[in-house]
């Protein structure tokens, strides 16, 4: 499956072959996953999860590609599993006690208190700004005027979104310093220690703590500089993320550890998740240069001139449908899993207390048995259809779905709009490498496309 993915046909010839992850061949022992995951853990995900719904893994392990079963488990009799300890040997060191790794009384004070930061209504604040770094990135890849690495500008254009969302209007505070300490914060979750995925105990040490402990220290002590500052100069009506913290905890109190574990959490979750979306976005628009050509002319008829606004997003269905599969093809959130408390059954599987959970969203989404043209890409896919419930879980599902989800469909939708109504994409003679996986799913590589004014 390491087809390099290059020109894309024209209208009417065989769809074009994009480029898709190499999964596991053969039988994978635990001394496997323990060797080959840390680099790629879609190196030891069976390729059987493309074919079947459910498999049975090494140890303890399950592979859950069945939609109901999915369901139950997320959002039904194991709605209450813990995040798998995998996860938190992974990214614990970075978001302490942040939402995305608590459990119980812990976890539900910080969702409530959370939420309404991410509510629809604060939605059309945080857009300005996402239109704002769109049409930065779109006059980027004008002046370019010729090969770029979508990959890399994507990432560019994130970390502004969230370097302006929530560590904006301080003066104090160089955006240069925000943006470097977070790609370093960001590259430390990236890399996965042998022994996080082993499990071994917090004592053992590990060589990315010793990389990794100045990244850590020195964004956690920007992060709490920029909320005691602005704690101390508030606007007076909302006008970023940091404002909305903010007010979000003038009336329900945490300590400022807490609120430091989620910014941080937030910057872990929403940074390279968006940004791969992007450029894999980009990437399926070169290989299908006529649905391009669609999108532009919905996004110029939507938004002719001006910054994209959040009122117009509605207007354009075909963008959002091909966001959507995009996140079928290529979900940041590849993989994630639980741990059982206690014992289920779940047609006919027994899951037992102890056992891991894999849910390898990748294979889920591209599921041969679920999926018509599973490898196939149709902007017109999420086009007033809707799928069976566990079938498309781009977000999770459940209580501990993305709180983010509403955030990045927005910020993807912004960005995408205001790059495509004035950019043209096409492949260049850059091999594009397969995907890898390791706390998100990221390129194997650059992705090299070519650019110029539309
Ligand atoms: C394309 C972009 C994104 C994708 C694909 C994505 C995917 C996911 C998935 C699959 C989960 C559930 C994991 C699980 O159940 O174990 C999750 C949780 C979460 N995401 Fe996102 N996410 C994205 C963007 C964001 C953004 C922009 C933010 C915040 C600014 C964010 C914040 C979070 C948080 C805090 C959680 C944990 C929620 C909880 O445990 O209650 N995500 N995300």
């Amino acid at each position: 499956m390491t087809a390099t993915a290059r020109a894309a046909a024209p209208r009417g010839l065989v769809a074009p072959k994009l480029i898709a992850a190499d999964l596991a061949v053969g039988k994978i022992t635990l001394l496997d996953f323990a060797k080959k995951a840390g680099r790629n853990i879609f190196s030891v995900i069976p390729q059987e999860t493309l074919t079947q719904t459910y498999l049975k893994g090494p140890a303890k392990m399950h592979y859950v590609c069945d939609p109901e079963m999915v369901t139950e488990l997320l959002a039904g009799a194991g709605r209450r599993f813990p995040k798998s300890d995998f996860t938190r040997n992974v990214i614990g060191a970075a978001v302490g006690n942040g939402m995305i790794l608590s459990e119980g009384q812990k976890w539900r004070e910080q969702r409530q208190r959370y939420a309404p930061l991410f509510a629809a209504r604060n939605l059309p604040v945080l857009t300005s700004h996402f239109a704002e770094t769109g049409e930065e990135l779109a006059d980027f890849f004008i002046r370019a005027d010729g090969e770029v690495d979508v990959a890399d500008s994507a990432q560019e254009a994130t970390l502004t979104d969230i370097s302006r969302v929530m560590f904006s209007g301080n003066e104090a505070v160089d955006k240069r310093d925000v943006r470097e300490g977070m790609r370093r914060f960001t590259d430390y979750i990236g890399y996965m220690s042998l022994f996080d995925l082993m499990g071994l105990p917090k004592w053992v040490p590990r060589k990315k703590w010793l990389k990794s402990k100045e990244p850590i220290r020195s964004l956690r002590q920007l992060a709490r500089s920029v909320i005691e500052m602005r704690q101390a100069a508030r606007h007076e009506v909302p006008e970023d993320f940091l404002d909305l913290l903010i007010e979000a905890l003038e009336s329900d109190r945490e300590d400022i550890d807490t609120t430091v574990d989620n910014l941080l959490t937030f910057v872990a979750a929403g940074y390279e998740t968006s940004a791969n979306t992007i450029a894999w976005g980009l990437y399926l628009l070169a290989m299908h240069p006529e649905v391009q050509e669609e999108l532009r002319a919905e996004v110029r008829q939507a938004c002719p001139e001006g910054p994209i606004t959040f009122e117009r997003l509605p207007t354009m269905p075909k963008l959002l449908s091909h966001i959507r599969e995009t996140l079928r093809l290529y979900p940041a959130g590849a993989l994630f899993a639980r741990d059982a408390t206690e014992t289920v059954t779940i047609k006919d599987v027994t899951f037992r207390k102890g056992d891991v959970i894999m849910f390898p969203v990748y294979s889920l989404h591209r599921n041969s048995v679920l999926w018509e043209d599973a490898d196939t890409y149709r902007m017109d896919r999420f086009l007033d259809r809707k799928y069976p419930r566990g079938q498309y879980i781009p977000f999770g599902d459940g209580p501990r779905i993305c709180i983010g989800a509403q955030y990045a469909e927005t910020e993807l939708m912004v960005l995408m709009a205001s790059v495509l109504r004035r950019v043209r994409f096409s492949m260049s003679d850059h091999p594009v490498q397969p995907p890898i996986l390791t706390f998100t799913m990221r390129p194997g590589g650059q992705i090299i496309l070519r650019a110029e004014r539309a």
